[in-house]
């Protein structure tokens, strides 16, 4: 995985969704995510799969919470770790991040108020999610909050061509939403809430493609053109597997 994200596919993906965002929906999403939280002061956050950060200054600015956000991606976290070095005391105070691997990583019984799950579950295997949420539930204080944004399948894959193979190059596994939600019941996760939402994913990646397109010499100046049209393919072809259902993206929130 770490070698996955190298500094320049980082940033160029920047440019689509914005700084410190490697997901689509950049800050929208960050908003929609942390609407979802029962706020109160002094909220303590994990961030799982924090990526450039941007989310975990979002929360750390809009909510005045303390936000861990760890990351397997060496690239990922010096980049955010240096971002953190330029933005306000106040912020920087708040937000702290480290390279761990959530199926490895230790953190004390009971200190999150909330996890978030901001599209990296998916790149934990079918086999081994549940036992990292199990991990992730000591790590929830009683009544802690599970929030994730996450693809799922819809049990179309094998009728759309490349979809297997992005999701083999990508090593990821989707479920699909009702094995997603037994699974988060299974370790003991309640009030399940699930919203799909693939009407914002269309609107979105539209949008991130055509700013993309105004954005190209920029990105022409971190990226090889084969790596530029790559990703544009790749777009072009979630839109395309999200309008056939193949790919959903969904809402999770739960509490413990
Ligand atoms: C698609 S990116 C999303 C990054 C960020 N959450 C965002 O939305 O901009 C998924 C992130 O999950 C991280 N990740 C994948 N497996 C992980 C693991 N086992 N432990 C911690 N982070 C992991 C990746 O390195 C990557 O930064």
């Amino acid at each position: 995985m770490s070698d996955y994200y190298d500094l320049k596919s980082i940033l160029c993906r920047e440019v689509f969704y914005g700084k410190g965002y490697c997901s689509t929906g950049g800050e929208e999403v960050s908003k929609i995510l942390t609407d979802y939280l029962q706020k109160k002061d002094g909220l303590s956050v994990l961030d799982v799969g924090s990526g450039p950060g941007g989310f975990a200054f979002y929360v750390a600015q809009n909510l005045k919470a303390s936000v861990i956000g760890i990351d397997i991606s060496e690239n990922m976290v010096r980049l955010a770790q240096e971002r953190l070095a330029s933005v306000d005391t106040g912020i920087a105070e708040k937000v702290k991040f480290q390279l761990s691997n959530v199926e490895t990583v230790e953190f004390p019984a009971e200190g999150f108020d909330a996890v978030f799950w901001r599209s990296s579950l998916l790149h934990i295997p079918i086999s081994r999610k549940e036992g990292v949420l199990k991990r992730m539930m000591k790590w929830l204080k009683p009544g802690g909050q599970f929030i994730s944004m996450d693809h799922c399948l819809d049990g179309k894959v094998d009728d759309v061509e490349g979809f297997q193979k992005y999701l083999d190059l990508l090593g990821v596994e989707y479920l699909n939403v009702e094995s997603y939600k037994k699974l988060l019941e299974t370790v003991g996760l309640k009030e399940i809430f699930v919203k799909e939402d693939n009407a914002f994913y269309m609107r979105k990646t539209a949008e991130e493609l055509a700013s993309a397109e105004k954005a190209k010499s920029e990105i022409l100046k971190l990226v090889p053109q084969e790596t530029y049209q790559a990703q544009q393919d790749y777009w072009v072809d979630k839109r395309k597997w999200t309008e056939v259902g193949a790919m959903n993206h969904v809402y999770f929130v739960a509490h413990k």
